[in-house]
């Protein structure tokens, strides 16, 4: 796992928009995970930038979003696919028949979750997972539990992400209780997984994820199962507790 720590959003915006970048050059045709939250809004800026300089194209990329709502259209200004339309697609030269994010409009939870783990099937993987974390340690809307799941899963949403999310919304009963999200199977299968996390609010539970016990508790920290092809990129804020008290295991840039 490397594990960098960046002077600020920006820059650390930048240093993963790299890998991302990278990814695009190697494999004009690859399979991106996309995130949606405040965490990778600065690296979208930066894609659609390098994107409009000519510097990287998104013509035969493919996209499979981590999770949606569950009962939002896309049409809804809070759904994961108009905040991905919003802040990336629209943006850039993708083919949109070519982004996928799980349909929350599905009612049949059993269906849409097979539907899902077939299409990431069908795309050959993820060849890179982009990742932010949940104050309670969720990668995706795998939240803490006794259970891993591997595959795709309907979940209900902890307290704690309910009222982290009620943020983006103009009144509490708007936010869904539900998601459709992505499984930890998938996550770990994608070839590279590059973590993204900004704030002091961040800061224990990157500490707790990275140097705590690996558990099912703390999602994150199930990538320590294969830390190899980890990448976390940490603003000064988020990543404070990791270059106080694991000053050796950290690199800043
Ligand atoms: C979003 C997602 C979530 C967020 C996490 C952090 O697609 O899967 O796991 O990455 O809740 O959200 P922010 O970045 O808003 O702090």
């Amino acid at each position: 796992m490397k594990i960098y720590i960046c002077q600020n959003y920006e820059e650390m915006s930048a240093h993963a928009a790299d890998l991302i970048a990278g990814q695009i050059k190697e494999k004009p045709d690859s399979v991106l995970g996309l995130a949606t939250g405040s965490s990778p809004i600065g690296l979208y800026k930066e894609l659609v930038a390098r994107n409009q300089k000519g510097e990287i194209s998104f013509k035969n990329i493919k996209t499979v979003n981590l999770d949606e709502y569950c009962g939002l259209t896309a049409d809804n200004d809070q759904s994961y696919a108009y905040f991905m339309n919003q802040n990336l697609f629209n943006h850039v030269d993708i083919d949109k028949a070519n982004t996928n994010l799980p349909d929350g409009t599905n009612p049949d939870a059993a269906a849409e979750c097979a539907r899902y783990d077939a299409l990431i099937e069908s795309l050959g993987g993820i060849d890179i997972q982009l990742l932010g974390i949940g104050l309670n340690g969720h990668i995706g809307f795998n939240e803490p539990s006794d259970t891993i799941s591997l595959g795709t899963n309907h979940v209900a949403l902890t307290q704690s992400t309910f009222e982290a999310n009620a943020r983006f919304f103009a009144s509490i009963d708007d936010v869904p209780r539900y998601a459709y999200s992505m499984g930890c199977g998938s996550i770990l299968n994608a070839k590279k997984i590059l973590l993204v996390a900004n704030g002091k609010g961040k800061a224990e539970i990157l500490e707790k994820s990275f140097f705590g016990p690996v558990t099912s508790q703390v999602p994150a920290s199930l990538l320590r199962l294969v830390s190899d092809k980890v990448y976390i990129f940490a603003d000064k804020e988020a990543g404070a507790l990791l270059l106080e008290n694991h000053p050796e295991e950290v690199i800043v840039l």
